[in-house]
């Protein structure tokens, strides 16, 4: 193979796309109704906004963003869809022509990790931004909205785990009291956790592994976050309650972006491994917008980010290419000019119609109509072509109707397709 696809990519074949097309048509018609608009950034923006927004001690930020450098500030391919969102938002006064600021978007995402099954280097997400203020009613749809979207594509059994990390204030507060608790533990955690410890103390809640688990569970029974971000996350969990979505509160759910605040969740979904089980995860960012806009815009919002790869594994489809539904075989080149009328009276119709270009035997275009899945083929040999009269070979048994009209053979096609 003189060139093969870069690592952590993948080739969506046509056999692919459908089941792409599946998700991307349910999740559209759930954001449709629930009124949210769709929206397409680019694919690459400034590194200063995924830095800003992300935070640049990040794992994506530091080691994932694909970099572009330009003379004039550096490019990179979006990690994520949220900051981008924001940057519209905010460069296009959205708050203005679109107050209900409800948006979605879906298209491939870029993080330079190392590549396993279920991780890839080009991903795509689903995802949404509601950035419609600081009340629980904004946290509350947009779970109802993802729950709704989980059972629409046939994943109803997902798990939904759900925390609140504070406003930004308690942000502060709590990373210093993980670091007091945490430092005095630095031995006992890994190589991993100790340069986090440093950098963002946060990450060390997220390890996975046993010990530093056991660790970081001893330190979240120290930290609580204020009375308002308390009532805040009970009225969202009381509303989740009454909408009989299942979920577990997770006190070590902490999220690897900083602009979290308040509530922040995942999905995972038995069908993954371990590892690389979360299927999405999203959250509340009450001061993104702010930061974006210079302080010109103040507006909390929620959203997430389905990982569309991920979501495939889970629902394990067999791929379907779609056939053109009619094939026009004829005996030679010369009758190719009716060949190009009637394919162009069928795709009329709105029935898929496709014929051999290459102008070889009817045989050989017989058996290519039988590999492409044909269910018809329309046959115009010499005869046929003089006397106006056509035969329509029904591919899945021997049927063969001769002497048809052109009216004739369009009727019988669209009466059976
Ligand atoms: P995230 O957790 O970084 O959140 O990504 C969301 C989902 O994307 C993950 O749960 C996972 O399913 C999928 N994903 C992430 N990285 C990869 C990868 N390398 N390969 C395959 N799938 C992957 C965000 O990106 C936030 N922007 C979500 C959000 C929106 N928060 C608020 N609004």
């Amino acid at each position: 193979m003189l060139f093969t696809r870069p690592r952590g990519t993948q080739d969506v074949l046509p056999s692919d796309v459908e089941s792409h097309l599946f998700l991307e048509n349910a999740a559209r018609r759930i954001f449709n109704l629930f009124g949210f608009f769709e929206m397409r950034a680019p694919i690459i923006e400034s590194a200063a906004l995924f830095a800003r927004s992300l935070g640049s001690v990040t794992d994506v930020v530091e080691k994932q963003m694909f970099i572009i450098k330009k003379e004039d500030g550096d490019i990179a391919l979006r990690p994520e869809g949220t900051a981008g969102v924001v940057r519209a938002y905010v460069e296009n006064g959205l708050d203005k022509s679109f107050p209900s600021g409800k948006f979605f978007y879906i298209g491939p995402m870029f993080r330079g990790e190392r590549p396993q099954k279920g991780r890839l280097r080009q991903f795509h997400h689903i995802g949404c931004e509601s950035i419609s203020g600081a009340m629980p009613a904004v946290d509350i749809e947009v779970i109802l909205l993802l729950d709704m979207l989980m059972k629409e594509i046939g994943l109803g059994d997902y798990q939904l785990k759900i925390n609140t990390i504070g406003c930004e204030q308690d942000k502060l507060n709590i990373s210093k009291v993980l670091y007091e608790f945490l430092s005095g533990k630095r031995e006992s955690l890994c190589d991993d956790c100790q340069r986090r410890l440093d950098k963002n103390v946060f990450r060390v809640l997220d390890c996975k592994k046993n010990s530093c688990k056991a660790i970081a569970k001893e330190a979240v029974n120290r930290i609580n976050v204020c009375g308002r971000c308390k009532a805040h996350f009970d009225a969202v969990v009381a509303e989740l309650d009454r909408a009989g979505i299942n979920y577990i509160i997770d006190p070590l759910l902490v999220r690897g972006l900083d602009y979290y605040t308040r509530t922040v969740f995942e999905l995972t979904h038995p069908n993954l491994s371990s590892g690389q089980d979360a299927i999405g995860a999203g959250g509340r960012y009450d001061n993104l917008v702010s930061e974006i806009s210079g302080g010109k815009i103040d507006k909390g919002a929620v959203g997430f980010a389905l990982g569309v790869e991920r979501l495939l594994l889970c629902l394990n489809r067999a791929g379907e290419i779609k056939c053109p539904q009619v094939v026009v075989a004829y005996q030679d080149a010369s009758l190719l000019h009716i060949v190009i009328d009637i394919a162009r009276q069928v795709r009329a119709k709105g029935i898929s119609c496709d014929y051999d270009l290459r102008h070889r035997s009817l045989k050989a275009q017989m058996r290519r109509a039988g590999k492409l899945g044909a269910k018809y083929v329309i046959i115009i040999g010499e005869q046929e072509a003089s006397s106006g009269s056509f035969t329509l070979k029904e591919m899945s048994g021997s049927k063969q109707i001769t002497g048809l009209s052109r009216e004739n053979l369009l009727d019988k096609i669209s009466l059976k397709s």
